[in-house]
């Protein structure tokens, strides 16, 4: 059906979860987009199909209500890095140094310096849940919620973790350590089947790494304090009581030092260092995503601090980009939409002479 075939490339080409029931598919989430995307989204939608989106999910949705449960319908969840572990050794390493792992045994402790953040005040300040484990607001960003299986209690296992960068694996990773059979190894699995693995599970939700603008949107989801479930009246609380928002966040710098694992084909024993080309594109990608989502969000509360910072992010992005000639209508219009088209408008082009000097120096790597 020419309607199904294309909700599946909708889905896929913006990353949504597909979700299958009985002859019904649906992307999910649409209800969690901010107005700019969804607007994108739909414009989208109707060029590539011809029709109005909402309506025919609308539809979708309501008969798939009638006929099964909402478990059926449930969101994708944490599975937990110690399954990843299995097969990636390397990577794992690399994560348990980063703070993104350490701060599971720290981030809510007091400080002794009292000029930093305080994890008791800011607690107090947005209110629920008194342990920052459990609390709704804080496991947005600080923690994974594992669970083992759709109808157990999620729990906080560890830190941003695998699954918070590459996307919630539970309808992905059978899909992804599946070569063909249970029999069959990686090494004996045929191109066809790779290729419509990779498929599969990033329709699923796997963020996969050449996937770069979904993963750079993605770090600032929780480094722009822009998650778009956290809730505005918290968001101000939280900032009030001192939680630190950080303009400066640049995506080379704090994705090439302690977090950074690019262990690739022919030489999979070495975790390599960027080109300064690879940089550029990373740099100018990096730069887009902070923008739009700067843009954004800018209007989500009304708090002078979070103004400020967003402001500051949105400046910083535009005076990185003012060289880039692909960049003008991003800059005109910071959609998402033209930052897609800035991404596949330079692919694969040498952006040193544009960014070079922007660069960060090495030893400022996070
Ligand atoms: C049974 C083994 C296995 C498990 C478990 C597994 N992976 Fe993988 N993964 C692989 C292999 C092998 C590759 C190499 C690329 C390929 O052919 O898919 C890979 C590739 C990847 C890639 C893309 C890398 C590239 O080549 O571009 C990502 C990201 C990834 N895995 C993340 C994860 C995460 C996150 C988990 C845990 C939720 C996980 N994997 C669990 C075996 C596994
Ligand atoms: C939208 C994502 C997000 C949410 C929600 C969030 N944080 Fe944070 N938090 C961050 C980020 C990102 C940092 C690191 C900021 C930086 O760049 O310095 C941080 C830093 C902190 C720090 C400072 C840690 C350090 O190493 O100095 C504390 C304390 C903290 N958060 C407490 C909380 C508490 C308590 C909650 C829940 C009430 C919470 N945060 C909710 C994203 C978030
Ligand atoms: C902070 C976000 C983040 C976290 C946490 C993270 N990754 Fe990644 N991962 C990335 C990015 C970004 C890339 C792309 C690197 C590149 O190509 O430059 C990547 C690349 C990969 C790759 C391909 C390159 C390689 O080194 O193998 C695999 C596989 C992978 N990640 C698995 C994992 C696993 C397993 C974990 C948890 C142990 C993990 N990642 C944690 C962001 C993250
Ligand atoms: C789910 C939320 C989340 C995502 C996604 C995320 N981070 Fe983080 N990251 C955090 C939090 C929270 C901290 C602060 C932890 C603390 O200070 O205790 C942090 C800290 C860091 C640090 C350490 C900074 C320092 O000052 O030492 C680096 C580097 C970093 N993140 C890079 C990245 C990159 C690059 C990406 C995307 C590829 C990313 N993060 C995605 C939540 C996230």
């Amino acid at each position: 059906m020419t309607v199904m075939a294309c909700e599946q490339k909708f889905c896929i080409s913006f990353n949504f979860e597909l979700v299958q029931f009985s002859g019904f598919q649906k992307c999910l989430r649409e209800g969690d987009l901010m107005p700019q995307k969804r607007e994108v989204v739909m414009k989208q939608y109707e060029t590539d199909c011809g029709f109005q989106p909402f309506l025919v999910t609308a539809f979708v949705l309501a008969i798939a209500w009638m006929f099964f449960p909402v478990s059926a319908m449930a969101q994708p969840f944490f599975k937990g890095a110690k399954l990843c572990e299995e097969c990636h050794e390397a990577e794992t390493d690399i994560w348990k140094k980063t703070k993104h792992f350490t701060s599971f045994r720290t981030v809510h402790r007091e400080p002794k310096d009292s000029s930093k953040p305080s994890p008791k005040k800011i607690l107090k300040a947005v209110g629920g849940q008194k342990r920052m484990k459990r609390n709704e607001t804080c496991y947005l960003c600080h923690y994974t919620l594992e669970k083992k299986d759709a109808g157990a209690k999620p729990q906080a296992k560890s830190g941003t973790s695998c699954e918070s960068c590459h996307g919630a694996s539970s309808d992905w990773l059978s899909i992804h350590d599946n070569y063909g059979g249970k029999d069959i190894k990686r090494e004996a699995e045929t191109a066809d089947h790779k290729a419509k693995r990779i498929a599969d599970s990033k329709a699923a939700g796997l963020i996969w790494p050449s996937m770069k603008y979904e993963v750079a949107e993605n770090c600032m989801t929780c480094h722009g304090l822009a998650n778009p479930n956290l809730k505005a009246d918290d968001l101000a609380k939280m900032l009030g009581a001192g939680h630190p928002i950080n303009p400066d966040f640049e995506l080379v710098k704090y994705s090439q030092g302690s977090v950074r694992h690019r262990h690739y084909p022919p030489d999979m024993a070495t975790n390599a260092e960027m080109t300064p080309k690879e940089q550029a594109e990373l740099f100018v990608i990096g730069q887009a995503a902070a923008l739009v989502s700067a843009t954004s969000v800018m209007s989500k509360s009304s708090e002078a601090k979070y103004i400020e910072a967003q402001k500051k992010r949105a400046e910083n992005a535009k005076a990185a980009l003012a060289g880039v000639a692909e960049a003008a209508d991003l800059l005109a219009s910071p959609s998402r939409e033209n930052a897609l088209k800035l991404v596949t408008a330079i692919a694969g082009k040498d952006l040193t002479g544009a960014v070079g000097s922007k660069l960060p120096a090495k030893g400022d790597y996070k």
